[in-house]
């Protein structure tokens, strides 16, 4: 495409040049050669024009530096790929969770089995009135022992069984986190 543009450029810009015999005075003879060349100039312009809006060209393509600059060449594929290994660096965003035993219960259970663990949460609450789901067992967690509540949490297949909601938490919550949760839930009301 660069060849063909500028190809393009020289015959806009050079055809009248090469039609005038350089420097001498235009005489009636030369009036008709001049006449023709400037016939097959504008022949050769509009067929290579013709030729540039072929489909497989760009239609408009002026500013072709463009290809050469950096900025342009980060939305082309392929993109380097990163150095392998590469750490990122910067500031980590602050942690949100205090690691508190409350905190834990309430932005992993609470939706479901309530402030008070009597399993009257907001989410499961909706699961039950709006989508008509079946409780497998209850979710009242206050009558539980901490050992029983630990056992439930450090699997990591859902507990209750596939159809179940109750999610399994083997794989997201620390030993210690478990053990927090399961002892602040026993410490509740029954
Ligand atoms: C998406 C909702 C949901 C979340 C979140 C959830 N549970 Fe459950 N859980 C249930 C449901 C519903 C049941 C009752 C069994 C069933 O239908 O699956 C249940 C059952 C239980 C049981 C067994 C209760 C019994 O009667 O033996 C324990 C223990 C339990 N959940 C603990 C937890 C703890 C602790 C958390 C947080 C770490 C938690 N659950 C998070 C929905 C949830």
């Amino acid at each position: 495409m660069f060849l063909m543009l500028s190809r393009r450029k020289n015959t806009a810009l050079n055809s009248p040049g090469t039609a005038l015999p350089g420097g001498r005075p235009a005489g009636k003879r030369s009036r008709l050669p001049r006449a023709r060349l400037l016939a097959a100039g504008l022949v050769l312009f509009a067929a290579l024009a013709a030729m540039g809006c072929t489909s497989g060209s760009y239609p408009v393509d002026i500013f072709y530096e463009q290809h050469y600059q950096q900025s342009y060449k980060s939305h082309e594929p392929p993109r380097l790929a990163g150095v392998a290994g590469a750490v990122a660096y910067y500031p980590p965003p602050p942690n949100t969770t205090d690691g508190s035993a409350p905190h834990l219960y309430d932005v992993n259970c609470q939706m479901c089995h309530g402030a008070g663990a009597k399993g009257d949460g907001p989410v499961l609450n909706l699961l039950i009135s709006q989508y008509g789901y079946e409780t497998a067992i209850t979710p009242d967690l206050t009558t539980l022992t901490p050992e029983a509540i630990e056992g439930f949490l450090k699997v990591t297949a859902r507990p209750f069984g596939p159809t179940s909601v109750m999610p399994p938490f083997g794989k997201l919550l620390s030993e210690d986190e478990r053990w927090a949760i399961a002892n602040y839930i026993d410490s509740l009301p029954k």
